[in-house]
């Protein structure tokens, strides 16, 4: 991975960048007091993006790993023209590996086998890999738009809004999952204020989301992850808006670390909490929540903040990234082909086959 700073007006919309011949992504780790590129030349340089969290949200992941094939492709056929299929093997195994939860990460690469069972091996994969991350890249930025119409029809409104860590164009092709609802909500005069949980340990929501509604000129105040509850009895609240990293068959939606705790104090205080997530982060295969594979990381990111120690010297620290919210606590699934409420089992599966 190469650090490098492009003479660009950088917004949102430049978190996955293809230019001058190679993959660059805004660098998310230290947005938004720095902002820098990482450029990325092959499988290796994209999975360690992924993993060090450079790229994250469960849809830009999907994206950037399909770039990432196409950056394989690119390294493998020029090494060995006649036989570059078994390498790029290798390198679609690595991208897989970079994190667990984000089924978006699976369902690309899926994408990619797909494209590669229609190309010989005596072709040069690299252009139809690329145009295949482009569309989808292009694709996700339309489903996003249609979800932010189809969320905000939800929201009477005019009311304030709790989201947590970011979903916006950072997360996601462009425009943003629940954040491209709220954005859509704002502009539609549906949504005054958003309250936005910083999300500890990362602080995606204080760095991410607002950075992106402060750009937008949409009003942001930020709240420590614990004042959500003491938020919504204050009153005045009327949705909790999210994205999700993997819905369950059943509708169980894991998300960012916290989002379970809002859910329940959200259903307590009689708060609307929906889900906005594209189609290609529900997950068939995966019965229910229980089965969906939980990330935990590094205990130091709770240890620090801003890579300095804050706990006492010698204690530990439990560091799930993900938590799983029950079907029964939400309100709304909102994705691209359409708005599924109080989801369950059938109500995902008439979905997905419509
Ligand atoms: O660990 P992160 O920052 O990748 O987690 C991101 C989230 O949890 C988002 O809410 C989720 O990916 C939906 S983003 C459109």
């Amino acid at each position: 991975m190469q650090l490098v700073t492009l003479d660009l007006d950088v917004t949102a919309d430049h978190a996955i960048l293809w230019h001058d011949d190679a993959l660059h992504l805004l660098d998310q780790r230290v947005l938004p007091q720095t902002v820098r590129f990482v450029r990325c030349a092959d499988a290796a340089d994209t999975a360690e993006a992924i993993h060090a969290m450079v790229v994250r949200g469960a849809p830009a992941i999907g994206i950037t790993a399909a770039y990432g094939v196409a950056l394989a492709a690119r390294v493998r056929h020029a090494a060995s023209p006649g036989s570059w299929r078994d390498a790029l093997e290798a390198d679609l195994e690595r991208l897989a590996a970079s994190r667990p939860t984000a089924v978006n990460l699976f369902w690309a690469l899926d994408r990619a086998r797909e494209a590669l069972d229609g190309i010989g091996e005596g072709e040069d994969p690299f252009p139809p890999l690329l145009a295949l991350a482009q569309g989808l890249h292009q694709e996700d930025r339309a489903m996003n738009r249609r979800m932010g119409e189809l969320g905000a029809a939800l929201i009477e409104g005019p009311t304030a809004v709790i989201t947590h860590c970011n979903t916006g164009g950072l997360a996601t092709g462009g425009h943003g999952t629940a954040l491209g609802v709220i954005r859509s909500a704002y502009a539609a005069g549906r949504i005054t204020e958003v309250f936005a949980d910083e999300t500890r340990p990362w602080l995606q929501g204080a760095r991410l989301t607002a950075w992106e509604l402060v750009r937008d000129r949409i009003p942001v105040q930020l709240m420590a992850d614990g004042a959500a509850a003491a938020r919504m009895a204050a009153g005045g609240i009327g949705w909790v808006i999210v994205g999700s990293d993997r819905i369950a068959a059943n509708g169980d939606v894991a998300n960012k670390i916290g989002t379970y705790a809002l859910a329940v104090a959200a259903r307590y205080h009689g708060v609307k909490f929906m889900v906005a997530a594209p189609t290609s982060t529900i997950d068939p295969d995966t019965p229910s929540g229980a089965e969906i594979p939980i990330e935990t990381r590094d205990p130091q990111e709770v240890l620090r903040c801003g890579g300095q120690l804050v706990a006492a010297e010698g204690a530990g620290a439990w560091n799930p990234v993900f938590d799983v919210t029950p079907a029964e606590l939400v309100d709304a699934i909102v994705t691209e082909k359409g708005v599924v409420e109080h989801p369950d089992r059938d109500k995902i599966a008439a979905l997905l086959a419509g």
